[in-house]
């Protein structure tokens, strides 16, 4: 059995993110019945129900454990956590934050690709987390490997895979002006993740869906993915911003080149949108753009949803 809670399933600045007057982001504030509020995408993943691994640090780490009574510290013990291992499928703040919460002096495996560590060294900021207590390990894509926590195996094997992506937002300065934003390999990745003979896959971010994503996603039985945009000019026709998904390292929902008709052939048993962006109409479960998804099988993460494979 593969147990996998959402703790989180927006994007980068949460549902409704705190300067959005956006009609979507409204709603979810002033408490609409047709919309729930999201906190920054993260999930938990255990084989045993006991043991976590989570995949990614979100900025709502804090609120999320509260929430999930699963991830509070065993009773009788001062200090503990069921937080065995982190895994980082990026070094976007929305995925790393979370670890200045978990800087208490408790012991739990960090476990990154080597760029996403060399982001994290480069901050001095995370030395707050004591190696004395938290291990940092890397891994290599494309090879089937036992994660572990705190030195015992958790019952989960990860692959993880190079996804088209780019560098985190504050890293953009960084690269020489007119070059690619797209950074290294390992820079963005995705996860399949198994326990107990079943798998899914774990994909927050994705810029393009690739001939080689395409073949490694056809026939999976369960898919989180990329929800960030309904249209890749969706801030532009808000008028919020001038960038598009496409800059920003994100393939839209609806575009022609979109996730709706990226997956129409590949068989993907259940496909969940995740990390959905504030202004994104589909986090409405009425609207027309929710009704368009459902109709080619798509569902939208919610926080607190729950899956047992
Ligand atoms: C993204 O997913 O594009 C980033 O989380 C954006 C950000 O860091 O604000
Ligand atoms: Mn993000």
């Amino acid at each position: 059995m593969m147990h996998i809670v959402v703790l989180g399933s927006a994007a980068g600045g949460g549902f409704p993110q705190w300067n959005c007057n956006a009609p979507t982001s409204q709603a979810a504030r002033h408490g609409s019945e047709k919309t729930q509020a999201r906190t920054q995408t993260s999930i938990a993943v255990s084989a045993n129900g006991v043991d976590w691994l989570l995949i990614n640090a979100s900025p709502d780490f804090r609120q999320q454990v509260q929430r999930n009574e699963r991830l509070w510290p065993e009773a009788g013990e001062l200090r503990h956590s069921p937080i065995k291992a982190v895994l980082l499928t990026s070094a976007e703040i929305d995925h790393i934050a979370g670890l200045l919460s978990m800087r208490e002096s408790q012991a739990f495996t960090l476990w990154a690709t080597p760029r996403v560590h060399a982001i994290l060294a480069e901050n001095p900021i995370f030395t707050a987390l004591n190696p004395e207590y938290v291990e940092r390990r890397d891994f290599a894509l494309d090879e089937t490997w036992p994660v572990s926590g705190c030195r015992r195996e958790l019952g989960l094997t990860i692959e993880a895979f190079s996804v088209p992506g780019k560098v985190p937002l504050f890293m953009e300065s960084r690269i020489r002006a007119g070059s690619d934003l797209a950074g290294s390999r390992d820079e963005t990745i995705g996860l399949k993740i198994s326990g107990g003979g079943k798998s899914f896959h774990f994909i927050p971010g994705c810029a393009r869906l690739t001939a080689e994503l395409r073949d490694r996603l056809r026939g999976a039985s369960l898919l989180f993915f990329d929800g960030t945009l309904w249209r890749d000019d969706e801030l532009v026709q808000l008028g919020i911003s001038s960038k598009t998904g496409h800059r920003m390292g994100h393939m839209s929902i609806s575009d022609a080149d979109g996730t709706l008709a990226a997956f129409a052939d590949l068989d993907v048993r259940r496909k969940i949108f995740i990390h959905v962006n504030t202004t994104n109409p589909i986090l409405i479960d009425d609207s027309p753009e929710r009704r368009a998804i459902q109709a080619k099988g798509w569902e939208v993460a919610e926080d607190g949803m729950e899956i047992h494979l």
